[in-house]
């Protein structure tokens, strides 16, 4: 596994970060604590989670399951409560208590939330990190304009500043082109990029026109099911290329993504240690500018001029990543 500087801190991360969301969920304690050894075993150590997963029970599972491998991890997780000071300060100590650890080495803002306050957040966060508690601080899902007034904030008052934002990105949501991946790689901030595999739907296991396989999270999750049937035409050629190309379109997926040369890391969720190897080795293989191009116009997604308000693919977060200020009040 290869491994990346994350944003300009001088720490190297695996280029795969493992996301644990199904923790508790669809993948059980015992095998949850397989995954995590094959990760180790094969040079992945960075590792994401949250304190709302299954309502704090994925943070349980992984304070279980990381005894005696704590320090070999860079370990991510989000605030749960609400983003006014209190709750940030009591959410860390409710995750590190969880977590069974006196530190995580990334502590995220979920969500961007309506009526919050980026200077009382990030005096919040530089405490947090100050206390020892978070190594570095970072957001999630946050629109470039509010990143960067954040950090402004923070420059003034000589308090840590947002190293990381962890947004959606895959072939179909690139809403993020737009300005989240140039603003990263001009300012050195992370991007870690979550749901690479658009929640599995291209991992080949759904076809379009067929019913949905057994046992997966398309049997439950009302976005997926949207995704298919908007996008099925795009999603059987995307596997036929793979074949072609005598790869998994789960290689094909992840190497879409880490052809940007934003992306830090894709955050790839595996909910069995079967779907850990061919994630894993995904990382091995890379996308042509030839193949690319091909690929990508597989999907209506490339995101167009923004005057003309045309923005095929936000469909999904662009609603909720609008630059106007109604975030902050105003
Ligand atoms: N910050 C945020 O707001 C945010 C939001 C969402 C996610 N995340 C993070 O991103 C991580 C990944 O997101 P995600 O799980 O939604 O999306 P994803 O990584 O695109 O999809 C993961 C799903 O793909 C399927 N899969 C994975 N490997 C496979 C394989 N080899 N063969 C067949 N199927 C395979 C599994 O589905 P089945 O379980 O159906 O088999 C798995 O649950 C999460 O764990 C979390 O850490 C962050």
């Amino acid at each position: 596994m290869n491994t990346v500087e994350f944003a300009n801190t001088g720490v190297h991360v695996s280029e795969m970060c493992l996301g644990t969301m199904m923790f508790g969920s669809r993948c059980d304690v015992a095998e949850a604590d397989r995954i995590l050894g094959a990760c180790l075993d094969q040079g992945v150590n960075f590792i994401d989670t949250a304190a709302m997963y299954g309502n704090g029970e994925t943070e349980r599972i992984l304070g279980q399951i990381m005894k005696g491998r704590r320090e070999k991890l860079f370990l991510a997780t989000k605030v749960h409560k609400g983003v006014d000071r209190r709750s940030i300060l009591e959410s860390i100590d409710e995750s590190l208590a969880r977590l069974q650890t006196d530190y995580v080495d990334l502590y995220l803002i979920h969500w961007p939330v309506e009526g919050m306050r980026p200077l009382e957040i990030m005096e919040a966060l530089n405490q947090v990190v100050t206390q020892g508690k978070a190594r570095f601080v970072g957001c999630c899902n946050y629109p470039a304009w509010l990143l960067a007034h954040s950090n402004a904030i923070a420059a003034r008052n000589g308090w840590a500043p947002l190293v990381c934002n962890q947004v959606a990105y895959n072939i179909i949501e690139r809403g993020v082109e737009v300005e989240i991946l140039p603003q990263a790689m001009a300012e050195g901030i992370a991007i870690t990029a979550y749901r690479p595999l658009v929640q599995g739907l291209l991992t080949g296991k759904y076809r379009w026109g067929q019913p949905l396989p057994e046992n997966s999270r398309g049997q439950t999750s009302a976005q997926l099911i949207t995704w298919l049937s908007q996008y099925g035409e795009g999603v059987e050629r995307f596997i036929r290329f793979a074949e072609a190309r005598g790869i998994t379109p789960v290689q094909l997926a992840i190497a879409w993504v880490r052809y940007s040369p934003a992306v830090t890391s894709p955050i790839v969720g595996v909910s069995s240690l079967s779907q850990l190897q061919a994630t894993i080795d995904a990382f091995a293989w890379d996308l042509s500018p030839e193949d690319y191009e091909t690929v990508t116009a597989f999907f209506n997604t490339e995101v167009k001029e923004e005057g003309l308000q045309r923005f095929p693919g936000l469909r999904y977060n662009f609603p909720r990543l609008r630059r106007n200020l109604h975030l902050l009040g105003m």
